[in-house]
């Protein structure tokens, strides 16, 4: 009786741990919160906010923009060779394609082009917190064209707003 519910709880411990920490999520979506550690539930994460992909003047690179509630759909994601990969579509809507990240640079926006890429400098810390080069602190929040918000790697100017890039299973809201 007593080694069954020993067992028990472990089995229950298990099941705990395991909803807790994010699995490795092969596809999945990208959000911003200030907050570096993981929650199973993305509605919880502090200051969090949905990203979509934003092409303000019909130019070649996408770029994330933060997404308040209300948003059609959100963009999914998945990384491989340093690079992540969206399908979304081309300028004036006009087909569909696979977009690759380019390689993040100091100072600079997070962007997608549809086109091969070489191997980029991406990872997920612990399965979750999206990194560059292995550093998990430079994203910020900046202000965009059309007076959207969004993601720079580096960049310390005045107006921008140090953040962490989670990925995530579901939707905050
Ligand atoms: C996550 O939390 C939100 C708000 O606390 C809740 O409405 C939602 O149902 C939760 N989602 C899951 C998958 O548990
Ligand atoms: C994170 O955002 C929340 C809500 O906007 C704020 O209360 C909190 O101070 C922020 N924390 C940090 C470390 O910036
Ligand atoms: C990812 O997004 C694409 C395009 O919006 C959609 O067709 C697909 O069902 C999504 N996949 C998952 C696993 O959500
Ligand atoms: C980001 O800035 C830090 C210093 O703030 C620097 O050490 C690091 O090399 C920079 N990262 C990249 C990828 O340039
Ligand atoms: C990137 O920018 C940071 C902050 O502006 C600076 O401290 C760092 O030296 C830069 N790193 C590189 C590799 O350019
Ligand atoms: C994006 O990269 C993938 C994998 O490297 C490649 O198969 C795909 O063709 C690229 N997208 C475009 C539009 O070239």
């Amino acid at each position: 009786m007593r080694s069954s519910n020993l067992s028990l709880l472990a089995l229950f411990s298990a099941a705990l741990i395991t909803t807790a920490l994010p699995t490795e999520l092969t596809n999945f979506l990208l959000v911003t919160t200030n907050q570096s550690t993981p929650t199973s539930n993305s509605s919880s994460l502090r200051a969090v906010s949905a990203t979509s992909l934003f092409d303000p003047f019909y130019q070649a690179t996408l770029y994330l923009r933060l997404t308040g509630p209300g948003y059609g759909s959100l963009p999914n994601f998945t990384l491989s060779s340093g690079t992540l990969h969206t399908t979304a579509s081309g300028p004036h809507g006009i087909g569909i394609f696979e977009y690759n990240s380019t390689i993040v640079v100091n100072g600079t926006q997070l962007g997608f082009v549809a086109a091969e890429q070489p191997a980029g400098n991406l990872a997920l810390d612990g399965g979750y917190l999206l990194t560059v080069g292995g550093q998990k602190e430079g994203w910020a929040i900046c202000p965009g064209d059309l007076e959207q918000e969004v993601l720079f790697w580096n960049k310390t100017e005045a107006g921008c707003e140090k953040t962490y890039l989670h990925a995530v299973k579901g939707a905050p809201y």
